[in-house]
């Protein structure tokens, strides 16, 4: 074929692909354009006028009420529900592994998955209203570990927070090398609860995670972070004499708030506080439980190495956290369980605790 023809045929499969993208992206600006939309809060107590066409939950956040999220609306937290009476439309596949039976009888939903397209009517706890945003200075920053880093940021002058210990905060990474967009996901604050100036969060690396390659690469002292919160359930119930306390690497960071809430308070319940990891090189804070140790008798450290080096030269637990807790936790009866760290780790201490009595009331964690 002459070249002439082949340079004309190229030429016009590339007009008419360029018209085709043009067609559907007008198509897709009329399709999404579903102008403003009402959203009726909790039986007509509050009402917003909102764009539609973004997700139920960017919407929310955008009008600063701000939901429980913690993959950033990647449907993998299931942490977003909220109670749509009407307009959510059919479940998305998305959603159905995170809907028990009873989410579905009292209408919930994620709201991550769902497409604001029509007036909704919606059911959110009022709770969900003292979610404030801070934009906070970074004060401090430092390497807990060779993969954990210790944050420690400043609030605005105007503005303080009051949270139970053991809840998160949403953090929001800013858009940096590759990644176009701001991107949140949930740290556990570690600081003391009667903190109200400042927070503490322990971030652990994860091999090309978003936000945690953010923190450990790009953020530096004096950098303005965004946070919200707080938010979640974990927290202290109380409701018997002695706390088991069980951690894995970052998942310290919401039991030391629990710990000094439980001193500070000057509550009488025994603790014991079972901290999970490989080597030496793994372990922190290790001083400071030390101390809390020495000066509250009611509290008790047992740190285990699951694979010390020689050179650790550990005098300690050794084996998984679960050896220890076989070991040191007789029963169930007047202790309550609160757990933080990796969903394997989490499941075989629960099945340990369940087999010694712990009822499924008295056990309460976080998985990340
Ligand atoms: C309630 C709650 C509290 C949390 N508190 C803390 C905390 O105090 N400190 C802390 O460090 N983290 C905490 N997390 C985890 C945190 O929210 C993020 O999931 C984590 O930091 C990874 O974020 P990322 O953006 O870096 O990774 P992403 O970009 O989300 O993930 C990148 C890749 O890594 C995988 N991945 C994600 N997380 C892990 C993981 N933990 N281990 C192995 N692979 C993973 C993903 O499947 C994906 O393939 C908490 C999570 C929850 C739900
Ligand atoms: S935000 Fe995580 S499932 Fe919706």
């Amino acid at each position: 074929m002459d070249l002439s023809v082949i340079l004309r045929t190229v030429g016009s499969l590339a007009l008419i692909s360029g018209a085709l993208s043009i067609i559907i992206s007008l198509s897709e600006m009329v399709l999404n354009n579903y102008g403003t939309v009402e959203l009726d809060i909790n039986n007509g107590d509050r009402k917003l006028s909102v764009k539609g066409g973004s997700s139920l939950l960017s919407t929310l956040a955008g009008e600063k009420v701000f939901i429980p999220s913690a993959c950033g609306g990647k449907a993998t937290c299931g942490l977003c529900k909220v109670g749509i009476l009407d307009g959510a439309g059919p479940i998305a596949l998305t959603e159905e592994p995170y809907l028990t039976q009873e989410d579905r009888a009292s209408n919930l939903r994620l709201s991550c998955q769902v497409k604001v397209k029509t007036n909704m009517r919606l059911l959110i706890p009022e709770d969900l209203f003292n979610i404030r945003e801070y934009l906070c200075e970074l004060e401090e920053i430092e390497d807990l570990t060779y993969d954990i880093k210790r944050l420690y940021l400043k609030l605005p002058q105007d503005q303080t927070i009051n949270f139970k210990a053991g809840q998160f905060m949403q953090f929001y990474s800013r858009p940096y090398g590759k990644i176009k967009e701001e991107v949140f996901r949930a740290y556990s604050i570690s600081s003391k609860s009667s903190q109200h100036d400042h927070v503490e969060l322990l971030i652990r690396l994860v091999p090309n995670g978003i936000v945690t390659t953010y923190v450990h690469t790009a953020l530096s002292v004096g950098d303005t972070v965004r946070l919200s919160g707080p938010y979640g359930d974990f927290y202290l119930r109380g409701d018997a004499e002695e706390l088991i306390m069980i951690a894995g690497g970052s998942g310290l960071a919401p039991i030391r708030s629990l710990v000094y809430e439980v001193i500070e308070k000057g509550l009488p319940h025994k603790m014991r506080f079972f901290f999970g990891a490989n080597k030496l090189r793994d372990l922190f804070y290790l001083e400071e439980f030390a101390r809390i140790e020495q000066e509250h008798p009611n509290f008790k450290f047992i740190p285990c190495l699951a694979f010390p080096e020689p050179e650790d030269n550990w005098q300690g637990e050794t084996g998984f956290v679960t050896v220890a807790l076989e070991k040191h936790v007789d029963s169930g009866e007047n202790r309550e369980a609160y757990l933080c760290g990796s969903p394997g780790m989490l499941d075989a201490c629960i099945k340990i605790l369940k087999d010694k009595g712990f009822p499924d009331s008295k056990i309460f964690f976080d998985k990340f």
